[in-house]
């Protein structure tokens, strides 16, 4: 089934102050985000830390925004209830490190969340192959994880329009989110090959322009590109 062309514009708190990080998620909701999207490392699966569930716990009452929680970290059916409680809308798991993807991915629906599972760049889409009826969100990763700031991966557009094709194969819809680089000069091409769920951090909470300005222009270029798309169907 095809996936919708609507855009979801992801705010990722990862570049926001983190001494304040309510103020952060409100002014990515006021500024008509979708998601927050929430980095969660643990210093093993990435070389860097965020914060745990007690963070996301603490914002909830923050923000309506949905909780796009992306774990970065090893043994996440260990925690997968506790970010649930927490408030998360959705979890995305990586596949890296998950030994047993099936069961964890049925663990989140079973808790009633949004089923996400991320590739790092090197990983290979055929992962997904035979759980796709498990995923409703598949988030290529156009950086290595870790870190905010990176330059986005040229070189996941393919995989990128591999994700949709797959996508389009499923008797549901699934979202195909970037996560990583995205900004006002590379959302062009990721939306064109299929990405519907921007994620963005340095370039929204780093933004001269301010968040408001910097949400409104990554969902104006990427509704103009999908339009463009539609155009020549
Ligand atoms: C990278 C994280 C991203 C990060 C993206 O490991 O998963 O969500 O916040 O940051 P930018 O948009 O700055 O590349
Ligand atoms: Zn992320």
């Amino acid at each position: 089934m095809s996936t919708t062309n609507e855009i979801i514009i992801a705010p990722s708190i990862l570049s926001a102050d983190f001494s304040h990080l309510a103020l952060s998620a409100q002014s990515a909701e006021s500024a008509g985000a979708e998601y927050l999207h929430i980095d969660i490392m643990d210093g093993h699966f990435v070389p860097n830390f965020t914060f745990g569930y007690t963070m996301v716990k603490a914002l909830r009452p923050h923000s309506s925004a949905f909780f796009d929680v992306h774990l970065m970290i090893e043994n996440p059916d260990q925690y997968l209830g506790d970010f649930a409680n927490a408030g998360a809308d959705g979890i995305t798991v990586q596949v890296e490190a998950c030994l047993h993807l099936q069961r964890t991915l049925s663990r989140i629906k079973a808790l009633g969340k949004r089923v996400g599972v991320a590739l790092n760049p090197h990983t290979p889409l055929d992962f997904l192959e035979y759980v796709l009826e498990d995923i409703d969100l598949i988030n290529v990763m156009t950086v290595n994880p870790g870190f905010g700031g990176q330059t986005f991966l040229a070189s996941m557009l393919p995989k990128l329009t591999d994700a949709k094709r797959m996508a389009d194969r499923s008797s549901r819809p699934i979202l195909i989110e970037i996560d990583g680089g995205a900004t006002l000069e590379t959302v062009e091409a990721a939306v064109r090959a299929g990405a519907n769920v921007l994620v963005a951090g340095s370039s929204v909470y780093g933004a001269k322009e301010g968040v408001t300005e910097a949400v409104r222009g990554l969902r104006e270029k990427a509704l103009a590109t999908t339009l463009h798309t539609a155009g020549k169907a």
